[in-house]
């Protein structure tokens, strides 16, 4: 077995800093992965390409409930730079392993516009395509031009357009098992010049209202973003967490106007196609379960939609209490709620 000069190798890592849940966590082998070139040498040894494989990018939506008996990659491809312009159009390239609010920081420091919404998301670029991230109504998939992916299978690097990403509300093409050979390597964004900026969600115009902004700017309603998350959501630099652990569930019309019927304040929100969005961290409240603590492991009091890490509770321990809560909400709501980040 030889290791490789530029994919560093490591045996036996901790992998408790590099998820935000903080949760212990062992993987038998990672390598940093800033060239394919050099990932392509590593996995060309039998002994490598066998192995079960992990991409992990900031760790901020992925909980461990056990040491990962394989591979981790983490990708380090690095780069931000306007690429061409197209009219008002203007296409960036970013590095999966940059961070992605530094993403949105270094995008309106270039005066562009289009990522203000996104502004704080933990995480690195490479996963924004993922779970098609997105806030204070904007989605990823909206800003979305291209992603580039390298098949470690087949050895070719190719560009995927908005439209093969398959995106949906925290869903894309990444998540399916046609992508198991695929890591992202960049992904191209079109922002403009000129701000077109997205208030509709009431939150956010309150936000401004109340630091007395009448005219925003691009970097005012980032700014803003910032203020709301920072005040709604734990900061997962203070209190171990992966932001909302579930996805708001998705029903039907029909099962939405009864649910409606029966509890007249539970928020919903219409989906394109005609379904209702329900929220989740509304059910979960109802079940009584904001605030709850079970050992170290716990409901945010501050959002019931995040679970958070008091200090030493294990991914097993953070799972239970979702398991709990998900037997909860299906018990009182007939509600089915998926984990929003991938359960290891
Ligand atoms: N609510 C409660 N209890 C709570 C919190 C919220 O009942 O403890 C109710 C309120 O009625 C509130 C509604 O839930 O109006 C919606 O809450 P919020 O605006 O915080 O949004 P969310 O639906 O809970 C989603 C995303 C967040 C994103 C926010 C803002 C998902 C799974 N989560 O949360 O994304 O920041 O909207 O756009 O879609 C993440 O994915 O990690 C994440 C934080």
């Amino acid at each position: 077995m030889s290791s490789l000069p530029t994919c560093s190798l490591q045996y036996d890592v901790s992998l408790q800093a590099l998820n935000t849940f903080g949760v212990a966590a062992r993987a038998a082998m990672l390598a940093r992965v800033s060239d394919i070139g050099d990932l392509q040498a590593l996995l060309s040894q039998k002994h490598f390409a066998n192995l079960p494989r992990l991409i992990l990018g900031g760790g901020s939506n992925i909980l461990f409930t056990r040491d990962f008996d394989g591979l981790v990659l983490l990708p380090e491809f690095r780069g931000m730079a306007i690429t061409h312009e197209d009219g008002d159009r203007v296409h960036v390239r970013a590095g999966a392993g940059e961070s992605w609010d530094a993403l949105v920081r270094w995008s309106l420091a270039q005066g562009l516009c289009g990522l203000e919404n996104l502004a704080l998301i933990p995480g690195h670029v490479g996963a924004a395509p993922i779970q098609n991230i997105g806030a204070y109504g904007v989605e990823f998939a909206e800003v979305c031009a291209s992603v580039e992916i390298h098949d470690i299978a087949l050895g070719t690097t190719r560009l995927l357009s908005r439209e093969q990403c398959g995106f949906a509300y925290r869903q894309s093409i990444f998540k399916t098992p046609e992508a198991a050979n695929w890591i992202v390597t960049a992904v191209d964004i079109a922002l403009t010049r000129q701000a077109r900026l997205r208030l509709d969600y009431a939150g956010l115009r309150e936000q401004l209202h109340a630091q007395d902004i009448t005219t925003p700017t691009a970097t005012e309603v980032a700014d803003a973003v910032t203020q709301l998350r920072l005040r709604k959501l734990p900061n997962p630099a203070l209190i171990g967490n992966a932001g909302s652990f579930f996805k708001n569930p998705i029903v039907t019309n029909t099962v939405a106007k009864q649910l409606q019927l029966q509890h007249p304040a539970l928020p919903a929100w219409p989906m394109p196609d005609g379904q209702k969005k329900l929220s989740a961290a509304w059910l979960i409240e109802s079940c009584g379960f904001k605030g709850l603590r079970d050992g170290d492991a716990g409901v945010s009091s501050q959002h019931a939609l995040v679970l958070v890490n008091h200090g030493a509770a294990s991914g097993a321990q953070l799972w239970a209490l979702a398991q709990r809560i998900q037997a909860g909400v299906q018990q009182q709501f007939g509600v089915q709620l998926l984990p929003e980040p991938m359960v290891i």
